[in-house]
């Protein structure tokens, strides 16, 4: 028997970081947009990175080639046809408006890529998923209110805001008043922290911005009171070993934190961030810690669990895929008795 794939959450996914280089070609040769080659595999061979900047140079060029609804339908779905294949039974998938604004590119025609694309994906994959709009934090705070009061419009298509691009350097206080009024509004808080910055950036975003879970927060394991506070709250870290390692934010996966927060007791979820760019979707990402770090059933089952939970689904939601997590980890028990 085999039971497959942990049914999960994927909780920190960039929509534009699942720009594989096949549908980037396509995406150029379809809007005339040139690229360095026109080779899926030599264009993955640039993709060698020294840290995070280094990535996020080559992460916004691509982006160039989108300039259509049916581009970023294409993108969009796409993802959850390989994230259906990943166990992926919810996406609270990140975008990045600014980028495409830059580019001329209307938020309307990003929305209503993406959204077709979700509903589709609800319906003929059943993956529930969801939108939550980031800010480039690079772009400073001014810059983001302007975004978060053009996208008024779309509020009912987005659940959330995030903060996200290069970290050093833009701490969380420069978007204390956009996060302010996105709470105002309604929306999910949450923010990346701690994968470049300090521990200091990751309290920034607790206390400055409230947010509801931090993205990466693997950095915040050098701070015993931050550690304290992240378990005593239960706030989720979506941590991702894949990009950690890509972009050097860990020498190697051996080094990585994840069992020193797990052992922490924090509410730990594993995600992909920029799978195209890092090596894998969520099930390579699970797969790579269980092998490195030679996590039993059980612990995969408390990753898969704290997905759900550290998910913006309503309760009942929550209780129906625990219950499946239960069940698969029963499945896989038998199988290795
Ligand atoms: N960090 C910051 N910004 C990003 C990332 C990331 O890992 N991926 C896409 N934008
Ligand atoms: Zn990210």
């Amino acid at each position: 028997m085999n039971v497959g794939t942990w049914p999960v959450a994927e909780l920190h996914v960039h929509i534009e970081g699942t720009l594989e280089t096949e549908l980037l070609v396509t995406l150029a040769r379809r809007n005339n947009v040139p690229l360095p080659s026109y080779d899926p595999d030599a264009l993955r061979e640039l993709y060698r990175f020294t840290d995070l900047q280094s990535f996020l140079d080559i992460y916004y060029a691509n982006l160039a080639v989108l300039r259509t609804e049916e581009d970023f339908y294409d993108l969009g779905l796409a993802y959850l046809v390989r994230a259906a294949r990943a166990g992926v039974r919810r996406a609270e998938i990140f975008f990045d408006p600014q980028t495409h604004l830059a580019n001329g590119i209307p938020l309307a025609v990003v929305f209503g890529g993406l959204t077709r694309a979700l509903t589709e994906g609800r319906e003929n994959l059943g993956i529930s998923a969801d939108l939550i709009l980031c800010f480039l934090r690079h772009l400073g705070g001014a810059a983001a209110l302007e975004t978060l009061d053009a996208a008024i419009p779309f509020l009912d298509q987005f659940i959330g805001v995030g903060l996200d691009s290069a970290e050093v350097g833009f701490p969380p206080s420069l978007f204390t008043e956009v996060f302010a009024k996105a709470q105002a509004l309604g929306l999910h808080r949450v923010a990346h922290a701690g994968e470049e910055g300090g521990p200091d950036y990751v309290h920034e975003a607790l206390d400055l911005l409230g947010v509801e879970r931090v993205d990466h927060g693997i950095r915040a394991i050098e701070d015993p009171d931050l550690v304290q506070i992240l378990r005593d709250r239960q706030i989720p870290l979506t941590v991702c070993p894949l990009s950690n390692v890509c972009l050097q934010a860990t020498p190697t996966l051996g080094a990585h934190p994840l069992p020193a927060l797990l052992a922490a007791g924090l509410l730990v979820t594993i995600s992909s961030d920029d799978p195209a760019y890092f090596g894998g979707y969520v099930d390579d990402n699970l797969a790579a810690v269980e092998h490195e770090f030679g996590l039993d059933p059980h612990e995969m089952a408390t990753l898969a669990r704290n997905s759900f939970r550290a998910s913006f689904l309503p309760e009942a939601e929550k209780r129906r895929h625990l219950a499946a997590v239960d069940e698969h980890l029963e499945g896989l028990l038998r199988l290795i008795s």
